[in-house]
Order: C-alpha cells, then sequence, then structure tokens
C-alpha cells in the first residue's frame, strides 16, 4: 500500500516528502479553506514541489462545469488528479475527462457500488471515506475489503484510496483490507511512525553508551 498526504498545508506535504515514503496528495475543498489558501495557486505549488499524483477538487455540480474546471486545473501541472465527487453529473464528467486522457479521483464513496460505477466509468482512482462511515456506527474497513474483493474478481485497474484515515489502526486495517493507497493527514503519520519502546529503547542506547564513554 502507497501512502498519499491530505492536506494543502506546503509545509506539511514539504516535511513529509523529507520521509521518503510519500508518493502524492490529496486536497479537497475544506482542506484549501483551511489552509486559506487560493485554489490554483496552492495546487500549482503543491504540484510542483512532488512528482507525485496531486488531487484537485471541482467545485462545480454540472458535468460541464467540472470538465471546464478539469482543463484548467490540468494546465497547473501534469501530475494533476482531478477530483470529482460521486454524483450522477461527476460520473458523466468522468467518462468525458477518461476518454481525454486526464486522469479522476471520484471522492465521496460510501458504497461498493458506487465504486464500482465510478470504476466502470473510467476512474483512475476511487476514495471511500473510511473515518466518516465509522462515524455514523458503521464499519468504513469493510467497505475498504469489498471494493478490494470485486475490483480483484473483475481484474479493475482502478485504484482504491482509502481516505479519511484518521487513526494509525485505520492504516493497518487499510493495508490489510486491500486499498492500494491510503492517504493520510500529517498529525496521523507522525503518529503512525512513533513507537512508545522506540522511544525508551533509544533512551537506554544512548544511555549506556553515554555511562560506557564517560
Ligand atoms: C480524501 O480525499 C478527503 O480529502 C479526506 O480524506 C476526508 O477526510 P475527513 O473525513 O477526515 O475530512
Amino acid at each position: 500500500m502507497k501512502f498519499f498526504i491530505d492536506t494543502a498545508e506546503f509545509d506539511e506535504i514539504k516535511e513529509a516528502y523529507a520521509f521518503g515514503f510519500i508518493d502524492g496528495v490529496t486536497t479537497n475543498p475544506s482542506l484549501i479553506v483551511k489552509a486559506k489558501r487560493d485554489l490554483k495557486q496552492v495546487i500549482s505549488e503543491i504540484a510542483n514541489l512532488v512528482e507525485g499524483p496531486v488531487s484537485a477538487e471541482v467545485i462545480a455540480s454540472d458535468a460541464e462545469g467540472m470538465i471546464a474546471e478539469a482543463h484548467e486545473l490540468v494546465k497547473l501541472g501534469s501530475n494533476v488528479v482531478i477530483k470529482v465527487p460521486m454524483t450522477p453529473e461527476g460520473l458523466k464528467a468522468v467518462a468525458v475527462l477518461s476518454k481525454e486522457g486526464i486522469k479522476t479521483n471520484v471522492t465521496l464513496i460510501f458504497s461498493a457500488n458506487q465504486a464500482l460505477l465510478a470504476a466502470r466509468a473510467g476512474a483512475t482512482y476511487v476514495s471511500p471515506f473510511v473515518g466518516r462511515i465509522d462515524d455514523i456506527s458503521m464499519d468504513g474497513l469493510t467497505l475498504i475489503q469489498d471494493i478490494a474483493d470485486i475490483f480483484a474478481i473483475h481484474g479493475i485497474e482502478t485504484e482504491i484510496i482509502a481516505a479519511s484515515v484518521r487513526t494509525p489502526l485505520h492504516i493497518i486495517h487499510c493495508a490489510k483490507a486491500g486499498a492500494h493507497i491510503a492517504t493520510v493527514p500529517f498529525k496521523v503519520l507522525m503518529q503512525a511512525m512513533k513507537h512508545p519502546l522506540t522511544d525508551a529503547g533509544l533512551e537506554k542506547f544512548m544511555a549506556d553508551w553515554k555511562q560506557a564513554n564517560q
């Protein structure tokens, strides 16, 4: 399973890339607003900083508007992927964009049917939202597993991005369930890197070293 970082904060992306395990970036309108940045400016900066795919979400709700926005967004970088909401209009846009060779990430996926239909419409990626399903007392990880099974049975090449990842345990479960990618907030990546026994072990090694060399 690959890792994308789910943020529009430039500094977080820069720091996370230095760790060497990040393959791409996802953003959404809420993250752009939170970063207090202009959509096109921030996408252009991110797309120039990273080599991997950078998902930028359209704002329009009709297919024609989404396609027009997508044509503008892909000018910002050859690695820009168009994030499209899982709506009937969104799928019409995906069908056109995929025929034009533009990569798409269908977002706000909450059922296996939605993932299958988006894949058949030509989506490069589908983004099931694990955390938001857990939020309503349902099982987001079963959804990842179901989509992974269906795509494997039918030889579907669309990649599954586990989104709305909230905890380090989500990462492990998404990897086991067959997600190709997990898009993870900076804070959760940092939590996943840490272990108290690593810290305690390092402290002991350093203390022993210091004592022996005094
Ligand atoms: C995914 O592409 C979304 O940007 C994101 O993962 C949503 O996460 P949230 O449910 O924590 O807002």
